[in-house]
């Protein structure tokens, strides 16, 4: 899994400033912090990570002593990180099937390396204008530092750029407003750096994964936020975001990581469907808003492992004939949202329920967007209350056994609910209980480890792989585990 906690300390460094940005997210005007950004971004000048790399590999030391080699961490041990490679697998063969399948003809193919819509997720400042691009920046610039930072501006001589003044002393003791008035995205604070994320990996705001991408044979949009960080070399001390006012949170924050990531995916989920109800010249919204599994499904009747039609997505409630709305980004956060904001629990509940109601392929515009925006606000309220809770141990044993108790509703959603589950039980499981001082006794967790194998095979493609298999899954095999991780969670005995 993942993840080592860096054993530096950085003294000074938790100063937060005051949420400045209030927001209001049930309407697409709002002012959020990432929408402000990326207003700032776009008339901003780019740099290029290699402008960093001048201080940023070990040339820079912090006032605590601490070495910066965020540049080669980046970079990945053996050159292999991820976001370092973006630019590069544009270039490879996969690309290239993907740019052909999006054209009808020859005539009208672009190589995936020129289209600005992948380019906006794999590469960085390829739409800024030439004159603002310093020297540094690089034609094949991958997802590099200012993707995430912010475009620094400096190189193509902007006065009012963060690199100069990012240097000194008393930056980082400055307050969100000051760094994004000079373009520094504000990554001490967990909730803005996941929403950042997000950007590209759920396609939220301006880009998306759109139905025409995911046919095309682009990767599904799998993602849980912690638990794939073990796929990119972190370059940060996890520390510099523990919560306010609680100076050993250390394990459980990962349990918070988690539960705003949840909380941002369903709060942009919502918002993809407010700007579909806002254009009138489509009909109907993006299929990837619907079920995957409504349509693309195993013909169960014929096999005999069957799922019982009961199980199987007419289970969801829908307008019989059409596909289901999307559950996924409801799946397991339907259990935190309980968790954290009981009081809210019938509304969220009528809210879905409403949500699921009014979709279809002619969908009610006006009901879709009215519960659609109801429920961007409550997960905003979610995202803030999660990024503000200690998630201790009772709370991590709660999610955990909610979670596993509810596989008919994960299981009715299909593979994508099953993955997400799965994904909530490595984080959760693994990566917070089990690294916490109340760990389960050895046998119990060896049982826990091996329900989650079996999990993972009635999920995934294959074992270890982890593509949720549209065509493979099977509900039975995915009940079973399910309940004996509900059962040895429920078993265990807290605070022992
Ligand atoms: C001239 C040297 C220099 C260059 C070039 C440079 N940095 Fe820095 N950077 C520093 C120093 C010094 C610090 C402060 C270190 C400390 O006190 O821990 C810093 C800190 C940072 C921080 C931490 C801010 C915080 O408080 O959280 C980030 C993020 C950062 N740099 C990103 C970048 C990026 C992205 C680039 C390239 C666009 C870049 N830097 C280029 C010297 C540099
Ligand atoms: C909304 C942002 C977004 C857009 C637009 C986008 N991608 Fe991606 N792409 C991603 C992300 C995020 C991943 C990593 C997925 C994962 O593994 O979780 C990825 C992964 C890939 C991979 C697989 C990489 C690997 O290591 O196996 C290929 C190939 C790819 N993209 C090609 C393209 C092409 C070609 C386009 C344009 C037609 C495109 N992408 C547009 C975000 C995007
Ligand atoms: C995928 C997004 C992403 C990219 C790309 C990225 N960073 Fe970061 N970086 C972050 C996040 C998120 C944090 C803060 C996390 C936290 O403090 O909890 C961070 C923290 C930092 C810090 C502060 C680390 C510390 O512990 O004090 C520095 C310095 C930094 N990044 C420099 C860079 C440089 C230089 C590059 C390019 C080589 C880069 N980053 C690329 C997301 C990114
Ligand atoms: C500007 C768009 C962008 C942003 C912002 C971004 N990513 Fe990515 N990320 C990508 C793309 C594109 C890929 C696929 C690259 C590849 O496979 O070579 C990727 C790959 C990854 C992978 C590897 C996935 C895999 O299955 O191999 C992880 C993990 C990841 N990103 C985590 C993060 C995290 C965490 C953040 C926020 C701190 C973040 N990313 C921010 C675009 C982005
Ligand atoms: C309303 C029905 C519908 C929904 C909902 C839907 N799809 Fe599709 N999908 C189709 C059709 C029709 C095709 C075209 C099949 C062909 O070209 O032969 C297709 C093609 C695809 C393909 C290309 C490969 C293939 O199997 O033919 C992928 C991958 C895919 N869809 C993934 C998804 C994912 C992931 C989701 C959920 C986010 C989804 N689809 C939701 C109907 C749907």
């Amino acid at each position: 899994m993942m993840k080592q906690f860096f054993a530096l300390t950085l003294a000074g460094a938790a100063l937060f400033a005051p949420s400045a940005f209030s927001q209001q997210s049930g309407s697409l005007s709002s002012d959020s912090y990432q929408e402000l950004f990326r207003a700032d971004r776009a008339a901003r000048g780019v740099d290029g990570g290699a402008s960093c790399a001048g201080c940023h590999a070990g040339m820079a030391k912090g006032q605590d002593g601490h070495l910066h080699l965020e540049y080669p961490m980046w970079q990945g041990k053996r050159f292999e990180g991820a976001h370092y490679n973006s630019f590069n697998i544009l270039n490879g063969p996969q690309s290239e099937l993907i740019a052909k399948a999006l054209v009808q003809s020859d005539e009208e193919f672009v190589e995936a390396f020129k289209r600005a819509d992948c380019l906006q997720c794999h590469g960085l400042g390829h739409a800024t204008p030439k004159k603002l691009r310093s020297k540094m920046w690089h034609e094949r610039e991958p997802v590099s530092c200012e993707a995430c930072h912010g475009h620094a501006g400096t190189g193509s001589g902007d006065a009012d750029g963060w690199l100069g003044r990012h240097t000194l002393r008393d930056w980082a003791s400055k307050d969100r407003r000051e760094w994004r008035k000079y373009g520094m995205y504000d990554t001490r604070d967990v909730l803005l750096w996941a929403e950042n994320c997000l950007e590209c990996h759920h396609g939220t705001a301006t880009v998306g994964f759109s139905h025409h991408l995911l046919g095309a044979g682009h990767p599904d949009i799998s993602f849980e936020l912690l638990g794939d960080l073990s796929g990119v070399p972190v370059h940060w001390r996890w520390e510099r975001s523990y919560l306010k006012d609680v100076p050993n949170e250390g394990v459980w924050q990962c349990a918070r990581i988690w539960a705003v990531g949840q909380a941002i995916t369903l709060r942009e989920t919502m918002r993809a469907l407010l700007r579909w109800s806002e254009r009138p010249s489509e009909p109907r919204p993006d299929l990837a808003l619907f079920s995957c599994f409504s349509c693309h499904r195993p013909f169960y009747r014929n096999e005999a492992n069957s799922t019982p039609p009961s199980r199987s997505p007419e289970r969801l409630p829908h307008v019989s004939g059409e596909p289901a709305w999307n559950g996924v980004s409801w799946a397991v956060c339907k259990q935190l949202a309980y968790e954290l904001m009981p009081e809210s629990q019938a509304k969220f509940d009528a809210k879905i329920l409403q949500l699921f109601n009014a979709m279809s392929l002619r969908p009610d515009r006006k009901a879709v967007r009215a519960a659609a925006g109801e429920l961007a606000t409550l997960a905003d309220e979610l995202a803030r209350k999660a990024n503000t809770t200690l998630m201790d141990f009772d709370k991590t044993r709660n999610l955990l056994i909610g979670i596993a108790e509810d596989y008919e509703f994960i299981g009715a959603i299909g593979p994508y609910g099953a993955d997400q589950a799965i994904r909530a039980f490595e984080v959760l499981y693994l990566d917070v209980w089990n690294q916490s001082a109340q760990k389960l006794p050895e046998n119990t967790h060896t049982a826990v480890e091996d329900s989650l194998n079996t999990l993972r095979k009635a999920v995934y493609d294959k074992e270890n792989v982890r593509k949720p298999s549209l065509s493979r899954f099977d509900y039975k095999k995915f009940e079973a585990p399910m309940k004996d991780l509900a059962r040895l969670w429920k078993a265990s005995d807290p605070g022992s």
